[in-house]
C-alpha cells in the first residue's frame, strides 16, 4: 500500500511528497526530528518523545509547530492512514522556509513533516546471537544531547559499519571514550554485573529507549552506572549491548571484530531485553 506523508497541513503520497527548497532543514539541516516506536497501532512511550521533541525546539529555539494536543492528532490520523499497526513514525520539524540567510528569519513558520515507515525491528537471530559493532571517531558538534538532523558524521559512521559487516558503529571521543552509537546508546556490564552507560550530558543523545532500560535495570536491582566507559574497557567488557527506538536493546557480542567475553549475550542483558519486551507488553 502507498504510504502517506504529512507536510505543513495535508495527507499527500510518499513518494511525492516534497518541503521547499528554501525549507531551512534542506539548507542548514536547521531542524530537529523525533523517531516514534508504534505497536499494535499505539505509539510507545510516546510522552518521553514528545518531552525531548519539546526539549529539542526550545534549544535551538524554534517554535513547537503546533500544540502538543494537535501534533499528537496528526501522529494518529497518519498512522491511521497508514494501516500499519506496527511502525516507526518520524517527525521532522524545521525553523521553516525563508529566503537563504544564516540569521533567523524573522516570520517564517515551522515546517512539520510526519512519516510512517514499516520497522526493520531486530530479528530473533539478533536477539539471540547478538550483533557487531565497529568503533569509529566521534566527529560530531558539542551538542549532541540535541536530536537535530545534521547527522552526516552518523551517517559516514555508520556507512562504515556496514561496510565492515557490522551493525552499527561505536564513537569514541577523543579521550578514548565510548559516547555511543551512530544511532543507538552504548553500554557495557563489567565483571561486578554492573551496567555501565555514558552519563546524560552534551556528548550523547538521551535515548528514550535508554531511559527505560535504566529504569527497570534499577527496578530489577541492577547496579546502574552512568559513567563513560574506555575503548579497553569495551573490550574486556563482560557483557555489551545498544539500545535505540528502532533496535530496542540488543546484545553487542563483537567489537571490531572481538568477540565479548565468550561472544555469546551474556545475562545481565538477556535478562534487561525480557524487562524491555515486558514493558512495551509484547513479552
Ligand atoms: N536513533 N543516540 C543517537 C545518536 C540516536 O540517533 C538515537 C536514536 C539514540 C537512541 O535514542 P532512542 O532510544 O530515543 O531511539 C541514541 C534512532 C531514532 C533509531 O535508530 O531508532
Amino acid at each position: 500500500m502507498a504510504r502517506v506523508a504529512y507536510v505543513n497541513g495535508r495527507y499527500r503520497p510518499l513518494h511525492s511528497a516534497a518541503v521547499a527548497a528554501e525549507d531551512r532543514g534542506f539548507q542548514f539541516a536547521d531542524g530537529v526530528y523525533e523517531v516514534i516506536k508504534v505497536l499494535r497501532g499505539q505509539p510507545r512511550d510516546l510522552e518521553r518523545h514528545l518531552d525531548r521533541l519539546a526539549r529539542s525546539l526550545a534549544a535551538l529555539d524554534i517554535a513547537p509547530p503546533m500544540t502538543r494536543r494537535a501534533l499528537e492528532s496528526v501522529l494518529h490520523e497518519a498512522l491511521r492512514r497508514n494501516r500499519l499497526p506496527d511502525a516507526l513514525v518520524y517527525v521532522q520539524v524545521t525553523r521553516g522556509t525563508a529566503p537563504r540567510n544564516h540569521l533567523f528569519p524573522r516570520r517564517a513558520r515551522p515546517s512539520l513533516v510526519v512519516t510512517v515507515r514499516r520497522p526493520a525491528f531486530p530479528g530473533e537471530r539478533e536477539r539471540e546471537e547478538g550483533v557487531g559493532v565497529i568503533t569509529q571517531p566521534d566527529l560530531r558538534w558539542g551538542r549532541c544531547d540535541i536530536k537535530s538532523i545534521s547527522l552526516l558524521p552518523n551517517v559516514l559512521a555508520r556507512q562504515s559499519a556496514a561496510a565492515a559487516g557490522c551493525r552499527e558503529a561505536w564513537l569514541i571521543d577523543r579521550e578514548g571514550l565510548v559516547t555511543e552509537g551512530s544511532a543507538s546508546n552504548a553500554y557495557i556490564v563489567d565483571a561486578a554485573g554492573r551496567l555501565i552507560t555514558h552519563p546524560l550530558n552534551e556528548r550523547i543523545l538521551g535515548g528514550v529507549t535508554r531511559s527505560v532500560v535504566l529504569e527497570l535495570a534499577r527496578q530489577d536491582g541492577i547496579e546502574v552506572v552512568e559513567q563513560p566507559f574506555s575503548l579497553d574497557g569495551a573490550y574486556a567488557a563482560r557483557e555489551a549491548a545498544l539500545s535505540s527506538t528502532s533496535s530496542w536493546l540488543l546484545p553487542v557480542t563483537t567489537i571490531d571484530g572481538r568477540p565479548v567475553s565468550n561472544g555469546m549475550p551474556g545475562h545481565v542483558v538477556r535478562r534487561l531485553m525480557a524487562l524491555y519486551a515486558g514493558h512495551l507488553g509484547v513479552a
